[in-house]
Protein backbone atom coordinates (compact mmCIF):
# COMPACT_ATOMS: atom_id res chain seq x y z
CA UNK A 1 0.00 0.00 0.00
CA UNK A 2 1.16 3.43 -0.82
CA UNK A 3 1.82 6.52 1.75
CA UNK A 4 -1.21 9.33 1.14
CA UNK A 5 -1.11 12.67 1.86
CA UNK A 6 -4.24 14.49 3.02
CA UNK A 7 -4.28 18.32 3.48
CA UNK A 8 -6.71 19.55 5.90
CA UNK A 9 -7.50 22.46 8.25
CA UNK A 10 -3.37 23.74 7.74
CA UNK A 11 -2.39 20.25 8.30
CA UNK A 12 -0.60 18.00 5.80
CA UNK A 13 -1.77 14.17 7.22
CA UNK A 14 0.08 11.10 5.89
CA UNK A 15 -2.09 7.83 5.69
CA UNK A 16 -2.21 4.21 4.07
CA UNK A 17 -3.85 4.33 0.59
CA UNK A 18 -7.32 3.17 0.74
CA UNK A 19 -7.69 4.84 4.22
CA UNK A 20 -11.39 6.26 5.98
CA UNK A 21 -10.98 9.99 5.31
CA UNK A 22 -13.17 10.78 8.45
CA UNK A 23 -10.98 8.44 10.46
CA UNK A 24 -8.30 10.12 8.94
CA UNK A 25 -9.49 13.47 9.63
CA UNK A 26 -10.69 12.63 13.18
CA UNK A 27 -7.14 10.95 14.22
CA UNK A 28 -4.94 14.23 13.05
CA UNK A 29 -7.82 16.32 15.23
CA UNK A 30 -8.88 18.20 12.13
CA UNK A 31 -12.40 19.74 12.79
CA UNK A 32 -14.92 17.94 10.33
CA UNK A 33 -17.94 18.47 11.94
CA UNK A 34 -19.35 22.36 12.37
CA UNK A 35 -20.99 23.15 15.94
CA UNK A 36 -23.22 20.84 17.55
CA UNK A 37 -22.61 18.00 14.66
CA UNK A 38 -19.72 17.42 16.74
CA UNK A 39 -21.59 15.82 19.21
CA UNK A 40 -25.09 14.84 17.01
CA UNK A 41 -23.56 12.88 14.39
CA UNK A 42 -24.16 9.16 13.10
CA UNK A 43 -20.63 8.19 14.35
CA UNK A 44 -20.00 7.29 10.62
CA UNK A 45 -22.38 5.16 9.42
CA UNK A 46 -23.45 7.32 6.70
CA UNK A 47 -27.25 8.22 7.96
CA UNK A 48 -26.67 12.13 9.30
CA UNK A 49 -24.75 13.90 6.28
CA UNK A 50 -22.66 16.03 8.72
CA UNK A 51 -18.92 15.20 7.58
CA UNK A 52 -20.25 16.30 4.07
CA UNK A 53 -16.58 18.29 2.76
CA UNK A 54 -15.33 19.04 -0.53
CA UNK A 55 -12.73 16.48 -1.61
CA UNK A 56 -9.83 17.00 -4.44
CA UNK A 57 -8.13 14.30 -5.66
CA UNK A 58 -8.30 10.40 -5.80
CA UNK A 59 -10.61 8.72 -3.88
CA UNK A 60 -13.46 5.73 -3.97
CA UNK A 61 -16.28 6.57 -5.98
CA UNK A 62 -19.51 7.59 -3.82
CA UNK A 63 -21.26 4.38 -2.56
CA UNK A 64 -25.01 4.46 -2.35
CA UNK A 65 -24.89 5.82 1.30
CA UNK A 66 -22.92 8.46 0.02
CA UNK A 67 -25.17 9.55 -3.00
CA UNK A 68 -28.69 8.57 -1.05
CA UNK A 69 -27.68 11.10 2.24
CA UNK A 70 -26.69 13.80 -0.33
CA UNK A 71 -29.89 13.27 -2.09
CA UNK A 72 -31.54 14.60 0.36
CA UNK A 73 -31.76 18.20 1.85
CA UNK A 74 -30.49 20.37 2.93
CA UNK A 75 -27.51 18.51 0.88
CA UNK A 76 -27.97 18.34 -2.93
CA UNK A 77 -26.72 15.48 -5.21
CA UNK A 78 -25.19 18.17 -7.45
CA UNK A 79 -23.31 19.83 -4.78
CA UNK A 80 -19.58 18.74 -5.01
CA UNK A 81 -19.43 17.76 -1.47
CA UNK A 82 -18.75 13.61 -0.22
CA UNK A 83 -19.29 12.06 3.38
CA UNK A 84 -16.02 11.74 4.85
CA UNK A 85 -16.94 8.81 6.63
CA UNK A 86 -18.17 7.27 3.05
CA UNK A 87 -14.77 8.06 1.20
CA UNK A 88 -11.80 6.02 0.91
CA UNK A 89 -8.73 8.02 0.17
CA UNK A 90 -6.75 6.35 -3.12
CA UNK A 91 -4.49 9.72 -3.81
CA UNK A 92 -3.16 12.63 -2.00
CA UNK A 93 -6.10 15.06 -1.28
CA UNK A 94 -6.90 18.21 -0.60
CA UNK A 95 -10.06 18.72 1.73
CA UNK A 96 -12.17 21.74 2.52
CA UNK A 97 -14.86 22.08 4.83
CA UNK A 98 -18.10 24.91 4.58
CA UNK A 99 -20.49 25.83 6.64
CA UNK A 100 -24.11 24.90 7.83
CA UNK A 101 -24.70 22.56 10.06
CA UNK A 102 -24.11 19.39 7.55
CA UNK A 103 -21.39 21.21 5.91
CA UNK A 104 -23.93 22.24 3.17
CA UNK A 105 -23.47 26.05 3.12
CA UNK A 106 -21.42 28.04 0.52
CA UNK A 107 -19.16 29.92 2.91
CA UNK A 108 -16.03 27.93 3.68
CA UNK A 109 -15.47 27.23 7.41
CA UNK A 110 -11.24 25.86 6.13
CA UNK A 111 -9.63 25.02 3.49
CA UNK A 112 -6.49 22.96 2.78
CA UNK A 113 -4.11 25.35 4.09
CA UNK A 114 -5.96 27.03 7.03
S1 LIG B 1 -20.68 10.82 10.05
FE1 LIG B 1 -22.79 10.73 9.64
S2 LIG B 1 -22.91 10.62 7.49
FE2 LIG B 1 -20.79 10.69 7.91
Amino acid sequence: MSIIKVAAQGKTLVCQQGSNLRQVLLEHEVELYNGKAKIINCRGIGTCGTCAVIVEGEVSEPNWKDKARRSLPPHSPTANRRLACQTRVLGDVRVTKCDGFWGQGNQTVWTPEL
